[in-house]
């Protein structure tokens, strides 16, 4: 067993990092690792339910491992490794099928969603275009979690049933086995009130899925339109704005100082600050913020850097880790 209590997330390699997530998982995660033992790993057979276009597939995983490293994930300290290089995971998840009850699976958002989104559409089957791996996504990832005697789990609120699964799945496996091995049972960590959730450019929460979002490391030039483009009201300069209904002035206040952001809520409280003044603040913001791990992720990017190096050995000491649990868990269930 580790040292300290282990904090473990899987992130999805599928599309851009936008600023939303690096305030609402990338910037605590790097937190957590000045005080916990972290393992972040890129989710990357997940990832295979929804991309089924292999060239983008091999992108989307460099380009995520990237962006983690370019915002200061630092290798040495915390575990990055790709979900696909530790074998161990797998065989874990076909132990776990067996004291899985199929019930559960059925009661799976993302399944029942799937099932009601047909029944919706007139389907005769309910079943249609649900695949394997969306059925089993909740035992992949409970064995992702399990394999590494993970104590804490750091994600979304939509990602809660599944943390609850795993729990539910190490407690089915420890009432069989018990006797010869326990996994410790995992716990969600879920960021707290609305703060952390940022608008996107139409006010609505930030989403990739909704198209609202400002990805992190936009080129100068897009960055500035895309700001440019965040509506406003027709409140002429001179008079007063409220702050707090301003998704300007939101996205401004999670990445200026703290000084900076009561200064500029004090000239918008006492009008003369126009709209467009407003976004030429959050443009710089932004810019001097994400301007030096854009060069950084540029870097990392390019062929012959050392990113696949570092998954490599993030892999290879993840795997110092999976292979003790599986040997444990193979002995516990009497096959070794
Ligand atoms: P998206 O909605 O863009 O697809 P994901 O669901 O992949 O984003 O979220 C990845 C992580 O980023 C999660 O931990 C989630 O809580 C966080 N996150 C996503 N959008 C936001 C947001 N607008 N504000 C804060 N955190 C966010
Ligand atoms: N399902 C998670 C998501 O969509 C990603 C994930 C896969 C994960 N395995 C995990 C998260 C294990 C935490 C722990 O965001």
């Amino acid at each position: 067993m580790a040292a300290t209590t282990t904090y473990l997330t899987g992130i999805q390699t599928s599309g851009e990092p936008h600023i939303g997530n690096y305030i609402g998982a990338i910037k605590p995660a790097l937190t957590a690792a000045n005080s916990h033992d972290t393992l972040y790993f890129l989710a990357d057979y997940h990832s295979l339910n929804s991309t089924k276009d292999p060239e983008k597939l091999r992108h989307d995983i460099r380009s995520v491992a990237a962006a983690w490293l370019a915002c200061g994930l630092d290798p040495t300290r915390t575990l990055l490794y790709r979900q696909s290089a530790i074998p161990e995971v797998f065989e874990l998840t076909v132990i776990l099928t067996s004291v899985t009850a199929k019930g559960l699976m059925n009661r799976a958002h993302a399944y029942k969603a799937a099932r009601d989104r047909n029944e919706a559409a007139g389907a005769a089957d309910l079943d249609s275009g649900v695949n394997m791996g969306l059925f089993n996504y909740p035992i992949l990832m409970a064995a992702d979690i399990l394999i590494m005697e993970t104590d804490y789990v750091p994600v979304g609120r939509d990602q809660q049933q599944h943390i609850e699964y795993a729990a539910d799945i190490a407690g089915a496996f420890n009432h069989l086995y018990g006797e010869h091995y326990r996994f410790p049972i995992p716990q969600g960590v879920y960021p707290e009130g609305e703060a952390s959730v940022l608008p996107g450019t139409d006010g609505r929460k930030m989403s990739k899925s909704y198209d609202n979002h400002i990805p992190m490391f936009l080129p100068e030039n897009r960055l500035k339109k895309v700001v440019r483009r965040i509506p406003t009201d027709s409140t002429p300069v001179e008079d007063p704005k409220d702050p707090d209904t301003s998704a300007v002035f939101q996205l401004l206040s999670q990445f200026a100082s703290e000084e900076r952001a009561a200064e500029t809520r004090k000239r918008l409280e006492a009008g003369g600050m126009g709209w467009g003044e407003l976004k030429n603040e959050l443009f710089e913001v932004l810019n001097t913020t994400f301007g030096p791990m854009r060069e950084r992720y540029e870097e990392l990017l390019a062929p012959g850097s050392d990113l696949d190096d570092i998954l490599a050995d993030g892999a290879e000491r993840a795997r110092q880790r999976s292979r003790a649990t599986l040997a444990k868990v193979r002995a516990a269930v009497g096959i070794d």
